[in-house]
């Protein structure tokens, strides 16, 4: 209501600043020691109070230096150069005490819970059967007095994480950022709770025989030899069951990977067959005072609410969804806190509520990001008078040919953790303020189209995105026009071994005594895998996270993923360690819930999902076709990038080759 719109300047992450290159053997390796802290951040307009975040940035950057911001500095990696990263979770106050959540904390969900001191698994695989039991006790709302013995209400106590490279490809398991690898900081008053999951002493050792390197306490070291696709990537936390709070309260950044085969350097101008020009920024030596060329703008979009005193707002209470305020029966799957899904009511740009941003009457390149945990965007330039916009890339880098978006009415739908390579030309837009509007509802997404299946977002909150005040050109624009833009091809593609049947499923309220009503929500969403079923085509088996891993490739093999959406929503599904084609998608038949009895024709892949994607929407009553090939052994996940669904068993482990100990 009272934020006014427009009202802050967007800010443009600068270059993370990276400790060192070394000159190893293998040839240079960019070193960064970068740090999660926790901090006041101006994210509403200045007649507000600042909002208390977490956010990355460098470990040595001292805390008054403000080198650490939500979403933090990008990254930028070059193709062939490896990136090591020492990640330290460094939420301790003053004192060096662990600081406690900002957000209220679920402890029913199967999550990252420091409260147990589960041991190792056996024959010296860690566990994952690990669960909190809440048998016998009762809840108590956060704020009330708790007694031990009969009841529990949110965790309070110090807070893990562990950092996860959304896109990244090639790396082994240690450096994925495993749910369960997650690590508390190094504070002095821990207490009996356990510094680490179960998967942190695995992968820490299995990184002192590769790299020869010890993990110290409170930190996590990632080696990204980025061999994959020049592509918009993205890093954020990754911690089981928490993933949505902890991304919720700041830490996220852009890791950009460019150059290398089929990369930005074999973008040409069609016309002359030349390397074609990209906007770009003005080199980081060029930033002196004054102002900075900035033609290239890495755009994080996410939705936020906030209190009166400015913190984040982030529901404590179920029935904030749906008004369902019990029974929280133990070991029922009804959680008292989780919500099934979370709309804030604003939109932030790279951590500013509805900012503004002076742009020339020329091109830019965008690196759109969705960063929202259960929003889906539909960003819509039809606004902007003389505006045009092309697609180039996504995920996984650059499309086969541009994609004109007025081809889509200027609109450019983003799931959940999706990227889109922008090209927007304003050179004929009139001097003045535009506003890029968001057309995506204020509520799960289902597919279709806004105003005829479902109602847009408001258009006085979360409906505009942020404001263009645009001036005239400051030179000659000499980047390729994006039509004239030749896009490199992809990399060749292996024939799939197998086909694996999949399935996104929903959960409701299995408890004795509560009937599930109309429209109520879902007590958790779920992965699982489809079996033949005699009579009635398919069956969906639901799975949970504890269970064993179901995808087992061999290293090397190429396989096709049919992935079956039984559910009323739409889910973005993410693979991790691979990047996959998008091969079709068909119409599905679903009875009671559970069952696949036809199967539809093919239907055309959109333009912004060919190419290489890392995350694909998976409409209802849909059949999703991917495939990708598995090059490198090791346990990593696929899950729904509904941070809500990710959270409450709707990610899976897979792994790659054989088990290792
Ligand atoms: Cu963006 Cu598995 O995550
Ligand atoms: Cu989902």
């Amino acid at each position: 209501g009272d934020i006014r719109p427009f009202a802050s300047p967007l800010l443009v992450p600068p270059t993370m600043p990276r400790t060192r290159r070394s000159g190893a053997k293998g040839g240079p390796v960019d070193h960064y020691d970068i740090s999660v802290r926790q901090f006041a951040q101006q994210m509403l307009p200045k007649e507000h109070p600042a909002t208390t975040v977490w956010g990355y940035g460098p470990a040595d950057g001292g805390v008054g230096r403000r080198l650490h911001h939500a979403p933090s500095m990008t990254i930028e990696a070059a193709h062939g150069v490896p990136v090591r990263i020492r990640w330290v979770n460094d939420l301790v106050d003053d004192q060096g005490r662990a600081l406690p959540h900002l957000l209220p904390v679920d402890p029913t969900l199967h999550w990252a819970n420091p409260d147990l001191r589960p041991g190792p698994g056996p024959d010296g695989v860690p566990r994952t059967d690990v669960r909190p039991d809440f048998s016998g006790l009762t809840y108590v709302p956060p704020g009330e007095p708790v007694d031990p013995d009969t009841q529990y209400s949110t965790y309070q106590g110090p807070v893990p994480m562990v950092v996860h490279l959304h896109g990244a490809m090639g790396m082994g398991d240690e450096s994925d950022g495993y749910p369960e690898a997650w690590y508390l900081p190094d504070a002095w008053d821990l207490g009996e709770h356990a510094e680490h999951g179960t998967w942190y002493e695995f992968f820490a050792r299995r990184s002192l025989q590769r790299y020869g390197e010890m993990w110290r306490r409170g930190e996590q070291v990632a080696h990204y030899p980025n061999d994959n696709r020049d592509s918009t990537l993205w890093f954020h936390d990754h911690t089981l069951g928490i993933t949505r709070l902890n991304v919720y309260a700041g830490p996220a950044g852009f890791y950009l990977l460019r150059g290398g085969p089929h990369g930005e350097d074999e973008v040409t101008d069609a016309r002359t067959g030349r390397r074609a020009v990209l906007p770009a920024n003005a080199p980081v030596s060029a930033r002196g005072r004054g102002r900075v060329p900035t033609y290239e703008l890495p755009l994080a979009i996410q939705d936020r609410s906030f209190n009166a005193d400015g913190s984040l707002f982030y529901p404590d209470t179920r029935a904030f969804f749906d008004g369902y305020e019990g029974p929280y029966v133990p070991d029922s799957p009804i959680h008292p806190v989780w919500n099934p899904e979370f709309f804030g009511n604003t939109l932030i740009v790279n951590g500013r509520t509805w900012p503004f941003h002076e742009v020339e009457q020329r091109r830019y390149r965008l690196r759109l990001l969705n960063g929202c945990g259960s929003r889906f965007l539909i960003l819509d330039l039809s606004g902007i008078p003389g505006v045009r916009a092309h697609q180039i890339g996504n995920d996984g880098g650059f499309l086969p040919a541009p994609h004109d978006l007025a081809q889509d009415g200027l609109r450019l739908l983003m799931a959940p953790a999706e990227r889109a390579d922008v090209i927007l030309d304003l050179t004929d837009v009139p001097v003045g303020e535009h506003v890029i509007t968001n057309l995506g509802p204020d509520e799960p997404y289902g597919g279709g189209e806004p105003g005829v299946d479902f109602d847009p977002a408001d258009p006085t909150t979360t409906g505009r995105v942020m404001q263009l005040r645009v001036v005239p050109a400051t030179g000659r624009d000499r980047t390729t026009p994006a039509e004239h833009l030749q896009l490199p091809g992809l990399p060749a593609d292996g024939t799939a071994v197998r086909t694996r049947k999949l399935a996104l499923l929903e959960h409701m309220h299995a408890v004795d005594d509560h009937e599930v009503e109309e429209g109520e929500a879902p007590a958790a969403a779920l992965l699982g895998v489809m079996r033949p079923h005699e009579g009635k085509g398919l069956e969906a088996h639901p799975l949970t996270w504890a269970d064993p891993v179901t995808e087992n490739p061999d290293v090397g093999d190429t396989e096709e993923w049919e992935i079956y959406n039984l559910t009323a929503d739409a889910h973005p599904v993410h693979v991790h360690e691979t990047p996959f084609q998008v091969l079709e998608r068909r119409e599905i038949t679903v009875e009671e819930a559970e069952y696949v009895t036809d199967v539809g024709g093919p239907l055309p892949v959109p333009p912004g999902d060919r190419g290489l994607k890392d995350t694909v929407i998976s409409y209802p009553g849909t059949m999703t076709r991917i495939r990708m090939t598995f090059r490198n052994p090791g346990q990593f996940v696929w899950h729904c990038h509904v941070l809500e669904h990710e959270d409450n068993e709707m990610m899976r482990p897979y792994r790659v080759g054989p088990e290792q100990k």
